[in-house]
């Protein structure tokens, strides 16, 4: 493992073996155990869009790991104004080991891992979330034990999330089902591989899609990019939503899950959110240690 790109790249021993590193971070990190296993190394953070916890869990994490993060939001970088990815690929390869990016159209980041000579992290694209998804299962792993079994539902929007979520959980052996609107639905070629290679449904009916789910997840209905279209969007996706009657066609101890910000009274109500919060904000701090994860198993001259 080169790069984190997309969640197809690796291979289901590839995302245990972060995931349980992941794990082994996070005990240590509660146990005041310090490792400084990027000790003298920097992070370059390419921001192309807003973040909270993508931008902080790696600057806490770099930090944690004895390295450092720059923030370069491309408002002040040339690629703001310009510079091609190959050129900036080129430049930022002779100053740092490792860059993290997040920004709209997934062949950047592609772009940026083939013409640059260090590992590149997809800090979230219009197509996919692989940071974000290493955080869910792991959150997913912490409170049921095993994938074993296991349906993960999502409802919403066949955006980034959904994209990344079917991937990893069909990857990791769960069953997997999306809700969402007949047009707004899920990457063509990534539900037909996961009808290829697992248990996937993809229905307009959330109450199918949430039935006997052990976790229920959603997003926003209106991605990074896409304010222009929220009111249509809000009218096109009112219904799916996660609320008493998602829940009790879920199994009684499923947990929810939302990648965060969450537009509460849209796709959550504020009542499952909060009744959930514990699992929510396990999630988001799984971010930090998943991505300290990746960042050692990418980034570590010790990797192995
Ligand atoms: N979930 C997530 O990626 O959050 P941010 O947009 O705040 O980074
Ligand atoms: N689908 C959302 C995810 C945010 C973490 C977006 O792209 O804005």
């Amino acid at each position: 493992m080169n790069h984190l790109l997309k969640l197809s790249d690796l291979t289901t021993e590839e995302i245990t073996e972060l995931l349980n590193l992941a794990d082994q971070l996070k005990y240590e990190k509660k146990n005041g155990i310090e490792h400084h296993l990027l000790k003298g190394k920097t992070l370059g953070m390419i921001f192309q869009k807003s973040s909270t916890r993508t931008r902080v869990s790696f600057e806490a994490g770099m930090y944690q790991l004895g390295g450092n993060a720059l923030f370069l939001s491309s408002r002040d970088l040339q690629i703001g104004r310009g510079e091609p990815v190959q050129d900036t690929a080129r430049v930022l390869s002779r100053y740092l080991d490792g860059i993290m990016i997040r920004t709209f159209e997934q062949a950047e980041v592609e772009a940026l891992a083939e013409y640059g000579s260090i590992p590149v992290i997809n800090g979230l694209t219009d197509y996919c979330h692989p940071c974000q998804v290493l955080a869910d299962l792991m959150t997913i792993r912490e409170y049921k034990h095993s994938f074993k079994g296991l349906k993960l539902c999502y409802i919403g929007d066949g955006n980034n999330m959904a994209n990344s979520l079917i991937v990893g959980g069909i990857k990791m052996g769960m069953s997997v089902a999306i809700a969402c609107p007949e047009s707004y639905k899920p990457d063509a070629e990534i539900m037909k591989w996961a009808s290829e290679n697992g248990d996937f449904l993809c229905t307009t009916d959330i109450l199918q899609a949430a039935k006997d789910a052990d976790a229920v997840y959603t997003d926003v209905w209106a991605s990074m990019g896409q304010e222009q279209e929220f009111e249509a969007r809000c009218a096109v996706f009112k219904g799916y939503q996660i609320n008493d009657s998602v829940m009790a066609s879920a199994k009684p101890d499923a947990i929810v899950l939302h990648c965060l910000p969450a537009h509460r009274e849209e796709e959550i109500t504020t009542k499952v959110f909060e009744a959930h919060a514990n699992e929510i904000f396990d999630e988001a701090e799984n971010r930090l240690h998943a991505q300290k994860a990746v960042m050692v198993k990418l980034m570590s001259d010790k990797k192995s």
